[in-house]
């Protein structure tokens, strides 16, 4: 026997039993128990630096911090290879892609065969949320990239803390999960065989087992695709888990606000990717007195407390943000965050002096090294960084974390806001009538697709609750899910539901609405509104600010661009009618009808 034997990394016997199942499967030259500790950070880190994958910033600029760039094929979340497993196929849905969970795990045990020969096996323990909540979301992710395992360790609370964890409640005889995640690049190393920066394969799978609880990962390297606690787990498995368990797991950001008087609200949003969750969870509020901290930028777990109140807690550890378009102006907290290090930036630029550089970001240098490694200057044709790249950094360092981030009970939520892109036709923000419309309106969200996932941008598609690529169920199912909550509890201590849009534009295509700090005034109107105080025009879709109730104090805009950002135009949502019919009758027999009922009234108010 040789002394890793004899000395088990694991009392767990399930979770030995599955990753020695795996092993024998993939074939890894070496398995590695992650610890989480600093020393295996620095191990791992100068190995990525010595394969190529990882390029070290000047420890002056960003201490302990490193410059990636993926293979260029592999930069977003890849929807048209991401499946839910279900066992029937009723329980997929018409939005997600579906096949035969036996079919699936043969054709992807063929791809996993030998997969990690040549490489190191790293095992993963992981919680999404936390350590100490009353049922833990244990996790073990194996992968072979060390690349996503320094980056799960941002991310995620993981290493031989969470696994003493399982060990204890095993011994101790106390039922706990714990969800099996696979991942590979796919790439294995025939012997002699050179390594690539970034090792990846053009055949992707992203699957998950709903039933089992179970995520396989195939072929990129990517974070939505690769760091399977975060997308896969804490919203795919999650809402499936959610939906059996009563709760709701959601793409939202959390934030806490406090006006000048001192009175605290908590917000949720949801916004499809790359439309505004980091940015607004961080914002600096640009009207005097008001305090904006943050508690997670882009997934809440939320379930009903004893008091009635809706709690949400952030299952994260870290931020996963869009660079392009991070600077000192939008969003100066995330700028503060990573410049005290310990991130991993992939897809941007970067400069001489041994920083990154992105498209938005101050002080363009006169050249760089482009995310493609070509050389690259301000005449340049091509972007120096990915419209998706990404920084990765933990949430720890960001200064305006709210405390209650450390509370497992989380923080009971105020309102709720769904949103999106879209050029023309949703104001810059009305209040919902009640929960069902608030569910309507989550329902029929649409926005225009971004480069976070892989396919053509700027076309404007349903992604109801922002949770199009997420949903691990039927979304017809899920929109009942919605129902129910609201049915089931106190309406006066449910959230109140709200709609936003920082992207409407005018004639000459430049945005309507400044954005990013001088959101706070759309905030402020909505903690206004929940406590009675602000005015709204009832309008066909819902509740829009009268003209005078938005803090327009010291905002540079003229009056009629304010009522160009806040109008509804009954033609524009007229035009929207047969789009969320369409849209509905996708759902068949799975659509509540209180939603037909929505769109029956909607369809009355705006007198077509
Ligand atoms: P997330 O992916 O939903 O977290 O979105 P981010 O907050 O990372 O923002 C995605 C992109 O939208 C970035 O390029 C931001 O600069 C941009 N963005 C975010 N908020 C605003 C806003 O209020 N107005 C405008 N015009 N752009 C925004
Ligand atoms: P985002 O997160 O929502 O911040 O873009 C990543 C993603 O959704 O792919
Ligand atoms: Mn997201
Ligand atoms: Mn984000």
């Amino acid at each position: 026997m040789t002394a890793e034997t004899t000395q088990a990394p694991t009392t767990h016997q399930g979770i030995l039993d599955w990753v020695n199942e795996i092993a024998q499967l993939t074939q890894p030259d070496h398995v590695h128990w992650c610890t989480g500790s600093d020393e295996e950070w620095a191990q791992l880190t100068s190995a990525l630096e010595a394969s190529g994958t990882f390029t070290r910033l000047n420890p002056a600029i960003k201490p302990n911090s490193f410059h990636a760039a993926s293979d260029p094929s592999d930069v977003a979340r890849v929807e048209d290879r991401t499946y839910i497993c279900s066992v029937d196929e009723a329980d997929c849905g018409p939005t997600n892609n579906w096949m035969d969970p036996h079919e699936m795990k043969d054709i992807m045990r063929g791809l996993y065969a030998g997969c990690m020969k040549g490489r190191t096996m790293y095992v993963i323990p992981f919680v999404m949320g936390h350590l100490e909540a009353e049922h833990p979301m244990f996790g073990i992710e194996v992968t072979d990239s060390a690349y996503v395992t320094v980056s799960m360790r941002v991310m995620a609370r993981m290493g031989t803390h969470v696994l003493r964890k399982m060990e204890e409640l095993d011994a101790a005889g106390q039922d706990f999960h714990w969800v099996p995640a696979l991942h590979s690049v796919g790439m294995p190393l025939e012997e002699g065989q050179q390594d690539v920066a970034w090792p990846c394969n053009d055949t992707k799978y992203i699957v998950q087992f709903p039933e089992e609880r179970m995520i396989w990962s195939f072929g990129s390297g990517y974070g939505g695709n690769a760091l399977l606690g975060k997308k896969c787990y804490a919203l795919r498995i999650a809402s499936a888990m959610a939906r059996d368990e009563g709760w709701l797991a959601e793409h939202m950001l959390i934030l806490k606000l406090t006006s000048p008087e001192g009175v605290v609200k908590y917000v949720t949003a949801a916004f499809p990717s790359a439309c505004g969750k980091t940015n607004l969870a961080m914002l600096e509020p640009t009207i005097p007195g008001w305090k904006v901290e943050t508690l997670g930028d882009d997934i809440a777990w939320m379930r009903i407390g004893e008091d009635g109140r809706l709690w949400a807690v952030n299952p994260e550890y870290g931020f996963f943000g869009v660079a392009p378009g991070t600077n000192e102006h939008t969003n100066p907290n995330a700028m503060r965050t990573i410049n005290k290090g310990n991130s991993v930036f992939t897809n941007v630029a970067l400069t001489e002096d041994g920083d990154i550089w992105w498209e938005g970001l101050e002080n363009t240098p006169d050249r760089a090294t482009s995310w493609k490694g070509e050389e690259w200057t301000p005449e340049s044709d091509e972007l120096s960084s990915h419209p998706n790249s990404r920084y990765c950094t933990p949430i720890k360092q960001c200064d305006i974390l709210a405390p209650e981030y450390d509370d497992p009970r989380g923080v009971p939520i105020d309102a709720i806001l769904f949103g999106g892109r879209r050029k023309t036709t949703v104001p810059l923000v009305f209040e919902a009538r009640d929960w069902t419309h608030g569910t309507f309106l989550g329902a029929t969200l649409s926005s225009e697709t971004t480069a976070a996932a892989t396919g053509q941008v700027g076309v404007v598609r349903r992604d109801p609750m922002a949770m199009l690529p997420f949903i691990g169920y039927n979304a017809g199912h899920y929109f009942n899910h919605w129902i129910t909550v609201g049915k089931e509890n106190d309406a006066a201590k449910l959230p109140r539901i709200f709609y936003v849009n920082w992207f409407r534009r005018d004639e000459d295509g430049g945005f309507l609405w400044p954005g990013f700090g001088e959101n706070s005034r759309v905030l402020k109107w909505i903690v206004e509104r929940i406590d009675g105080q602000a005015a709204a025009v009832e309008t066909p879709i819902g509740h829009v600010p009268t003209a005078d109730s938005l803090d327009v104090d010291g905002l540079d805009m003229t009056q009629e661009a304010i009522e160009a950002a806040l109008d509804v135009d009954v033609e524009e949502w007229k035009a929207e009618l047969p789009q969320i019919q369409e849209w509905f009758e996708k759902f068949g027999e799975d659509l509540p009808a209180v939603l037909w009922t929505e769109l029956d009234g909607l369809r009355a108010r705006l007198g077509d």
